[in-house]
């Protein structure tokens, strides 16, 4: 479940890149753009000024080099000419990108415009509950020490974490060992090693943590149609923490 120096080079570039990609979505007005006109214009990037490969696409069968999230949908939603953002949504797009045989994975959820209190507040606790479990990982730390940090955060202010879907081990494949859930108590899993690669990528419900699966069998959302918002980071354990491989320049601190 380790990876070698050469591999965490190679890890490391194409989480830089993956990084470059949500640049492109900060600078791009998401008000009246289609979630598949947002995947073609990321398509493009990845594969002309990247040259790297979208590797969603074709991977488990789906068409896209992107999940967009909108409002209650939790992930896995689908790039559609007929999802057209509009001021006041929230939406997350879930990005893998493929480099010299290395996958980096990495998501973000946006405010559209101007967003209502309610929303904004769950996205930035979203986001902080990721950066919670960021910051648990180190060498000796267990897995439990992860999941605990971000339901601890999501609790406290009044959140559900789904427990449906996970963080995953990542390397020449996208989902490998271990699976890192986003709930869970301290001292107990895996123990974490340096030279380790892992997303972590917590789901937070406004309402209950119950999710459903729509007809479309891709489509997750809120059992109860609340909001939900979700950040990814892939992060390798290094000799004394942890490095962010898909830190985006914005996100130094
Ligand atoms: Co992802
Ligand atoms: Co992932």
């Amino acid at each position: 479940m380790t990876k070698k120096p050469e591999e965490l080079a190679l890890l490391a570039e194409s989480g830089r890149l993956l990084a470059s990609v949500f640049a492109l979505l900060d600078r791009t007005e998401l008000v009246g753009r289609s979630t598949l006109a947002i995947n073609d214009m990321v398509e493009r990037f990845i594969t002309q000024d990247l040259a790297a490969r979208p590797a969603s696409k074709g991977q488990y069968g789906f068409a896209f080099v992107l999940n967009a999230s909108i409002n209650e949908v939790v992930c896995h939603g689908i790039p559609s000419s007929a999802d057209v953002l509009k001021e006041g949504d929230i939406v997350n797009f879930d990005i893998t990108l493929e480099k010299n045989g290395y996958i980096a994975d990495s998501s973000k959820t946006y405010c559209v415009g101007a967003v209502n209190t309610a929303a904004k507040r769950l996205v930035e606790a979203t986001y902080e509950a990721m950066w919670q479990g960021i910051r648990a990982v180190r060498p000796g730390a267990r897995l439990g020490d992860i999941g605990f940090a971000i339901e601890r955060h999501a609790k406290r202010c009044g959140y559900s974490v789904v427990r449906d879907y996970c963080g995953h081990g990542i390397g020449r494949e996208m989902h490998e060992a271990p699976q890192v859930m986003h709930f869970g108590k301290p001292n107990t899993g895996l123990t974490l090693r340096e030279g380790m690669v892992f997303t972590i990528e917590p789901m937070l419900n406004r309402g209950r943590a119950k999710v459903r699966t729509e007809d479309d069998g891709w489509t997750v959302v809120t059992d109860d149609g609340s909001l939900s918002a979700q950040f990814e980071h892939t992060v390798a354990v290094t000799a004394k923490g942890v490095k962010v491989l898909t830190l985006r320049p914005d996100e130094r601190r």
